[in-house]
């Protein structure tokens, strides 16, 4: 059986790759997509038996080489990340028409029968189980672009008879983010650095491992109901908690500002305004991408997301975050992404 995964480089692909070897061994071939023009650390796909196509998610010839010859497709590939720290047209062009552009292709396919396309829980109400709404938070352009490209996708699966399964994780840790793409590991790079002058003292957010992602995309492949949305979310990690942890993990210090998120939010509006009418911090402090009024209002809004009827529908258990992020730590030390 042939597989393809796109956003394989990332964390949550590179999760989902490296379970799905564990699952099937030597029983399956993986195809898994990946930007040449990206591609700087070879070390994502040591020692995994897999097949590298390159591509683009809004190249369709390249998703077509990718899906050739398979009969699962797992669209993994997303920009994440805050308001002014990508731009609106690339969380377009690969949350909405790369999600487009990947059902297409895998309907053009006639061997794929099934996908599974990962959402975000930002989209999901978190005191409303696992039904897609809109949520107040759709102005931030990723939870607009990821809500659209998943209907979208849902669309085109359903006008072309194929079966789309979605998969909406809360914030991910884990191992396995080599590039230091996510803002969880950008984080803990400035904070073991000692660089990150501004800190709130509370607030939180909910957490997943990245491998009980991977677990659930398989499961969701496998037993998952058609147009059914699968949460995955563990527990809730504090602020204070997550600064203690990485403090304790590597050789950083406190932040400059440590103080309540309500002051914190103040410098937050600050510093949006400075970006975008005063000077573009963000090109010459790259760890101010990472802060701003949208983060600390995200931080602030205590959302907490129950995924029991994906661990009752897929026999899914969720791992501990403490621990799973202790891993992460340990994991980034050992390769060297913090010391
Ligand atoms: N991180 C979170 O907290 C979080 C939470 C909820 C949902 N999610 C979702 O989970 C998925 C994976 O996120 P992640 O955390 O693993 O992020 P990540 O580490 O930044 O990985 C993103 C992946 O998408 C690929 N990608 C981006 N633009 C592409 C394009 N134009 N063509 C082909 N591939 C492209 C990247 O490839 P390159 O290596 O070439 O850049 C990378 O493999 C995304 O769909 C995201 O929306 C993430």
């Amino acid at each position: 059986m042939n597989i393809c995964v796109t956003g394989s480089t990332g964390m949550v692909g590179n999760n989902l790759v490296r379970h799905l070897l564990a699952v099937h061994g030597q029983d399956i071939k993986i195809k898994c997509l990946y930007r040449p023009k990206t591609f700087k650390h070879p070390q994502i796909f040591e020692n995994l038996p897999v097949e590298l196509v390159p591509g683009d998610m809004n190249d369709q010839s390249s998703l077509a080489r990718l899906m050739e010859g398979c009969s699962e497709a797992y669209n993994v590939a997303g920009l994440v990340g805050f308001n002014d720290s990508v731009r609106r047209e690339d969380f377009y062009n690969v949350n909405v028409l790369g999600s487009l552009n990947f059902a297409r292709a895998a309907a053009q396919t006639g061997t794929i029968r099934r996908i599974v396309q990962i959402s975000s829980a930002t989209n999901i109400p978190y005191d409303h189980g696992t039904a897609v709404k809109p949520v107040p938070t759709l102005w931030r352009d990723y939870n607009r672009t990821k809500n659209l490209g998943e209907h979208l996708a849902s669309e085109e699966c359903r006008k072309e008879g194929i079966e789309i399964v979605t998969v909406s994780p809360t914030g991910v840790i884990g191992r396995y983010d080599w590039k230091c793409a996510t803002s969880i590991s950008k984080t803990i790079q400035y904070l073991s650095k000692g660089k990150f002058p501004i800190f709130p003292k509370d607030g939180g957010y909910d957490f997943v491992g990245a491998m009980d992602i991977a677990r659930v995309c398989e499961r969701a492949m496998a037993i998952g109901k058609p147009n059914t949305n699968y949460l995955v979310a563990s527990g809730r990690l504090e602020i204070p908690q997550l600064l203690d942890m990485i403090l304790k993990a590597s050789s950083g210090r406190k932040p400059l500002v440590y103080a309540p998120s309500k002051f914190v939010l103040a410098l937050g509006y600050m510093k949006d305004f400075v970006q975008k009418y005063v000077f573009p911090l963000n090109n010459y402090f790259p760890m101010m991408k990472l802060f701003g009024r949208e983060t600390v209002m995200f931080l602030r809004e205590d959302r907490r997301y129950d995924a029991s009827q994906t661990t009752r529908e897929l026999g899914v258990e969720f791992e501990n975050v403490e621990t799973v992020f202790q891993r992460q730590l340990e994991w980034m030390k050992k390769v060297n992404l913090i010391k």
